[in-house]
């Protein structure tokens, strides 16, 4: 069974060689919680955290790979076997096999356990810190460096021991309700229906070249970062100078990619975010190898 968060969680953990910290009690008890949980729900706001309100939207899961991530730019559906992915501001649509779907959202992360019992396998550290009540939920954080060295902070529930949500440096994602079911959830509730006008968008099954990859970026980005004038150090003018904000091999631990995805990308700035199709892009080019070819 694949799914977009296994995706995720595989992308996040790469194939790194653990120098391993064990994973702590609390994380593991989370993790089997979700294991043998038959469906999940929750209710999540997602606050920027260099500004902009609370964005509102939900996540279900059920099993067997059947999930719906729903907020105010994207939503994401999957039957199990297909995966559609909406950008509701450009109105445009993918549709590809779970098999082939890339995500681009990192934001439900606490609870890629639900699918992926490895999900936190491969932790190089970790830090507990004291309890602290947000939203008036007593929560634990652990702050954890993942495999890919990416850091992140997980906000385990004192009450229900099941995680609350996620801090990654500039996002925080907190459950504002939680349900966790012995039953699975009707499988009409993760049909996808396209809105009105809404287009689709192939999706490439193999990688892009580097050419169409630095069309993309010199249409979007070259404004604000070309040789003469790298903003954060970043020229899309040359293969080199891209490749200062990628890991090839891993679109979700890249920069450069993480600046343009997620359910509020930062980059282009002040810009429309580009579609799903062009991130799609740029997140294969990137996963098979980010090659000058
Ligand atoms: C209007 C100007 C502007 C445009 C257009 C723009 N950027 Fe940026 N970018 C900046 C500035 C300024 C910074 C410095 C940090 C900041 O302000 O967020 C930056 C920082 C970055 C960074 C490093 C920091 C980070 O967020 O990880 C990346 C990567 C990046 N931009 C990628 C892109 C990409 C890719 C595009 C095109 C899709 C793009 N930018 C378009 C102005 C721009």
């Amino acid at each position: 069974m694949k799914s977009i968060l296994i995706t995720t969680a595989a992308a996040l953990l790469g194939t790194a060689l653990f120098t391993q910290a064990e994973a702590p009690a609390a994380i593991k008890a989370h993790v089997t919680a979700l294991h043998e949980a038959k469906s999940f729900k929750a209710e999540i706001t997602v606050q920027k955290l260099s500004g902009g309100g609370l964005e509102k939207g939900t996540v279900s899961y059920s099993k067997n790979g059947l999930f719906k991530i729903d907020n105010a730019t994207t939503l994401a559906v999957s039957d199990g076997k297909m995966v559609w992915i909406l950008n509701k501001q450009t109105n445009t649509y993918t549709e590809a096999p779970a098999s082939l779907a890339r995500t681009k959202d990192l934001d439900v992360w606490a609870w890629a356990a639900f699918f992926n019992e490895e999900a936190f396998k491969g932790i190089k550290s970790f830090t507990a810190k004291p309890a602290k009540t947000i939203r008036g939920n007593s929560l634990t954080e652990y702050a954890l460096k993942l495999a890919n060295d990416k850091e992140i902070s997980i906000y385990i529930d004192n009450k229900t021991g099941i995680a609350r949500g996620t801090i990654t440096p500039d996002v925080l994602i907190l459950a504002s309700t939680m349900a966790v079911s012995k039953d699975e959830i009707d499988a009409k509730e993760f049909a996808f229906a396209a809105p009105a006008g809404a287009k689709k968008e192939e999706v490439k099954p193999s990688s892009a070249t580097f050419a169409e990859v630095q069309t993309i970026l010199k249409n979007s980005c070259q404004g604000c970062h070309n040789d003469g004038n790298a903003k954060a150090g970043l020229s899309v003018d040359s293969y080199a100078g891209i490749m200062k904000k990628i890991t090839a091999g891993d679109a979700a631990g890249s920069a450069l990619y993480r600046s343009i995805s997620g359910s509020k990308p930062r980059m282009p700035k002040g810009g429309a975010p580009l579609s799903q199709k062009d991130q799609d892009t740029i997140a294969g080019w990137i996963n098979s190898g980010a090659k000058n070819e």
